[in-house]
């Protein structure tokens, strides 16, 4: 791995954190409303029983291609961009329901409907940057496990950067994923956010490293970051331990992206109580409706008790498959509920993002002319655009 240890630079102010609030350039009307579980889980809306029970009746899915992979195998640099393969389902259990209409080309001056349902909005190319900071820090949490949210912080940050913007990635997870998926020997690791968060003596530039992607560095983790939670427990202020840690170095970064655990604990809440915004990445199936319902109970609750800038930035599908009726359904109960913060940007199923976790590095670079690559950049404008930075 060639990450280094960067040099100390200029510390900042608190004072010059504290004005860090930015307005999103979206405006989406009234914020969508009803967002309680119940709200969420209208069978009337949504008809659960009556989905499932369909699905017995539906056409058996198609066969996977012959040689399709299914466990990915790492291919040659000359593959990387060839045409992606969607991971096929071991059963097919899911893929239900007839395909989503063939997109036609619209019309002259008909707008262009996304995946989400909902025409695409125009979004400028980023205006380069002349100077950079203070950062705005974005949480990316979703409690439930395996959603995309380390994909979406590696590639959402290698994106930003590409974009000229200065990143700064937090591993705020002990399985210390993010660290792994740009090749951090992160077990070997003496010194990580644990010991930011829980030694007094250790600054961010103790920790920090470079990471392969220029503009983007890395604050890494390890399972040592388990122990955190009840070390904190009884510290004076322990859900801002995470804000005061990153406050010196705001001011060299555009943005701070923070890969939360699949939890709502002391780390994760930590994380809300820093950020200007939280970004939840979700895979469109039914259980994820209640997560949302929950995670954003959680955020009202940092909101009103810790931190009053924080605000719901977007919710980014990942993994989506079309071809499933069931997450199609999903999608348009998403948009229903949530409205515009659901960012047009949605990352399709494919195996080149395991792939790029075997490579250790963002899709941007392992495979930069993919559609799973062109997605994040996609993200990374509308982020920007709605960011106003
Ligand atoms: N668009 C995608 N298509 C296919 N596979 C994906 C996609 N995005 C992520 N994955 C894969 O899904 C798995 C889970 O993704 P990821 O680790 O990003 O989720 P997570 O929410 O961070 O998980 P955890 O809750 O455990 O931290 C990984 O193996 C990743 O490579
Ligand atoms: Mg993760």
């Amino acid at each position: 791995m060639d990450s280094t240890r960067r040099g100390r630079s200029k510390e900042r102010s608190i004072e010059q954190g504290a004005d860090d609030v930015t307005t999103p350039q979206f405006s989406a009307g009234e914020p969508p409303s009803p967002r309680s579980e119940g709200e969420m889980f209208d069978a009337g809306r949504f008809d659960i029983r009556g989905r499932f029970a369909g699905a017995r009746d539906t056409p058996a899915p198609e066969a996977a291609e012959p040689g399709d992979p299914v466990v990915a195998a790492v291919p040659e640099p000359d593959e990387r961009d060839a045409p992606e393969v969607d991971v096929p389902e071991l059963d097919g259990a899911d893929s239900d329901g007839p395909e989503p209409a063939a997109a036609s080309e619209p019309a002259a001056g008909e707008p262009v409907i996304g995946p989400t349902g909902r025409p695409l909005r125009d979004i400028p190319e980023p205006a380069p940057l002349s100077s950079h900071g203070p950062a705005r820090i974005i949480a990316m949490c979703n409690q439930k496990g395996g959603v995309g949210k380390t994909t979406s912080t590696i590639n959402l940050g290698a994106s930003l950067a590409e974009y000229g913007r200065r990143v700064l990635l937090v591993d705020l997870d002990p399985q210390g994923a993010l660290s792994a998926g740009l090749g951090v020997a992160h077990h070997d690791l003496e010194l990580t956010v644990h010991n930011l968060l829980v030694g007094s003596d250790v600054s961010v530039d103790d920790v920090l490293l470079r990471t392969r992607v220029d503009g983007m560095d890395l604050l890494p983790s390890n399972i040592d970051l388990s122990a955190a939670e009840i070390q904190l427990v009884t510290e004076v202020g322990r859900e801002q331990t995470l804000g005061r840690v990153l406050y010196p170095v705001l001011d060299r970064y555009d943005y701070v992206l923070v890969d939360c655990q699949p939890s709502l604990g002391l780390l994760s809440v930590n994380a809300l109580a820093c950020a200007d915004s939280v970004v939840i990445p979700m895979e469109c199936e039914f259980f994820s409706l209640r997560g949302l319902a929950l995670l954003n109970d959680t955020v009202d609750k940092v909101k009103a008790r810790l931190n009053p800038k924080l605000e719901l930035g977007g919710i980014v599908v990942t993994m989506f498959d079309a071809r499933t009726l069931h997450a199609r359904e999903v999608m348009a109960r998403v948009v229903e509920v949530f409205g515009d913060l659901v960012y047009d940007t949605v990352v399709n199923r494919t195996v080149r993002f395991p792939e790029t976790s075997v490579a250790g590095e963002p899709i941007t670079t392992w495979a930069p002319k993919s559609v799973g690559a062109e997605s994040y950049r996609a993200l990374a404008r509308e982020v920007i655009h709605r960011s106003g930075r």
